[in-house]
């Protein structure tokens, strides 16, 4: 039993939390007149005296205590005595868990956030540093149309953005304090449940005791957020991973975030890549592993619930840890501009360039440009060219409309110059962007 019961093995992580919910409630008793003054500074004392020993030396685990709210409390009765009795009054340890894991969640919300700003601010100064380097844009994975490494960073700033969007509305919805719904009725103590909601820096008491003490929806809220940025993250580390490949070559990973081989000594392997792209399954099963063991609980609250901890520690050391390595990388990988260039050119990505231009030109319509411009590529590929050096007389004989000034547009360069519109890849646009995401890191 006691083996099954036991969660101080990882609640103990809830230990800071758990004492400053009961500064803020021991303090309340004591205003209200529940508890003595005397009473209240002895165990106000012992509570910030176990803070100092944790602090120090960590939680020292006792087998026969369930979890962390009942190592404090003996720990303070060791401490000074039968007084400790009296901070459990008016409360109970479904409120006391409920509102220590909201503070918890809370500032690893805040820790993400941080680690979310410092990547975007890596990704920005990668993305000005390229915004004029060209490389194929692919859809399918197949080469579609020039675009700038600077706009392809760029747009993993903008999914972050929502990220934090997202970590933002969880931390406004999660503020509220469950602390004073006691077991799930509430109490019959005149308590102040807007003192401590204050003291915590909660926005105000939660409105219902039942809810107080049974809902989990913040955790989910929080794991939901962390899953969508690991599915972003993910999605980059493979890019990563596809780009240091040789046949791409797009980029050199930096020593200090690639491993070698044991038996290949021309290795060098992008790890860190991976198990960002690895993690990001585990976080994703976190948030499903906390949605099934909330899945018809009844109210108020179950033992289920203690579960609710190990998935969301998890996934805030991974999605930390990943934030921090993927920014790494990012921030010291060498991107090779001319290979990507040249991949550009090689998979006739401004195909969609030539059919534009005998639109407009020309005055083709646009399905017969596209059939016309199939043809030319055709013709590249049996010559194992690029389309910008077949000769002009191949292309007249495709099509006598076509004239020299054609090769201004076959460049890959002058590709991503034209693509002027709002969010496109034009050097310009992104160059806008980049200043405004500048300013609002607060860089500019
Ligand atoms: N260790 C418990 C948890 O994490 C604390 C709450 C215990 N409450 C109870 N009624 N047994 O959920």
């Amino acid at each position: 039993m006691r083996e099954i019961n036991a969660s101080i093995g990882f609640d103990k992580r809830l230990w800071r939390e758990d004492i400053a919910a009961s500064l803020a409630h021991v303090a309340m008793l004591e205003a209200q007149g529940i508890v003595s003054e005397e009473d209240e500074s002895a165990i106000a004392e012992g509570l910030e005296r176990i803070q100092d020993e944790y602090a120090l030396k960590g939680v020292k685990e006792d087998p026969a205590l369930e979890d962390i709210h009942m190592h404090v409390e003996a720990r303070l009765a060791e401490l000074i005595g039968p007084a400790a009795g009296r901070l459990h009054t008016a409360r109970s340890r479904n409120d006391q868990v409920a509102t220590d894991f909201r503070l918890w969640v809370r500032n690893a919300i805040d820790e993400v956030e941080a680690a979310l700003a410092a990547f975007q601010r890596v990704l920005v100064a990668r993305a000005e540093e390229h915004a004029e380097t060209v490389m194929p844009g692919f859809t399918h994975l197949q080469a579609a149309q020039p675009v700038t490494l600077g706009h392809h960073l760029m747009a993993y700033y903008e999914m972050l953005l929502r990220d934090r969007s997202r970590f933002a509305d969880a931390r406004r919805r999660l503020n509220e304090s469950p602390l004073g719904a006691a077991a799930l009725a509430g109490t019959s103590f005149p308590i102040d449940r807007e003192a401590t909601a204050a003291a915590l820096g909660f926005d105000r008491p939660m409105a219902n005791s039942l809810d107080a003490v049974s809902d989990r929806d913040f955790a989910l809220d929080y794991l939901a957020a962390a899953t969508l940025c690991a599915l972003h993250l993910s999605r980059l580390a493979e890019e990563l991973i596809i780009w240091a490949s040789q046949p791409f070559g797009f980029v050199a990973l930096p020593d200090d975030f690639s491993t070698g081989s044991s038996i290949m000594p021309q290795k060098r392997n992008p790890d860190a890549a991976e198990l960002v792209r690895g993690h990001s399954g585990r976080i994703a099963g976190a948030m499903v592993s906390l949605v099934m063991v909330m899945k018809g609980l009844p109210l108020a609250y179950s033992k289920d619930m203690q579960d609710d901890k190990p998935p969301v520690f998890e996934a805030h050391d991974l999605l930390v840890l990943s934030l921090q390595a993927l920014a790494g990388m990012v921030e010291k990988t060498d991107f090779n501009a001319a290979r990507m260039s040249d991949a550009a050119e090689a998979g006739f990505s401004t195909a969609t360039d030539l059919a534009d231009w005998l639109v407009s030109r020309a005055g083709m319509p646009f399905r017969e440009a596209h059939h016309l411009v199939g043809r030319i590529v055709q013709l590249a590929e049996e010559k194992g060219c690029g389309l910008a050096d077949l000769d002009l007389d191949s292309l007249r004989a495709i099509d006598a409309r076509i004239d020299e000034r054609v090769y201004e547009l076959l460049n890959v360069n002058a590709s991503v110059r034209s693509r002027t519109s709002y969010g496109g890849t034009a050097p310009e646009g992104v160059r806008e962007r980049i200043a405004a995401a500048k300013k609002a890191l607060g860089e500019a």
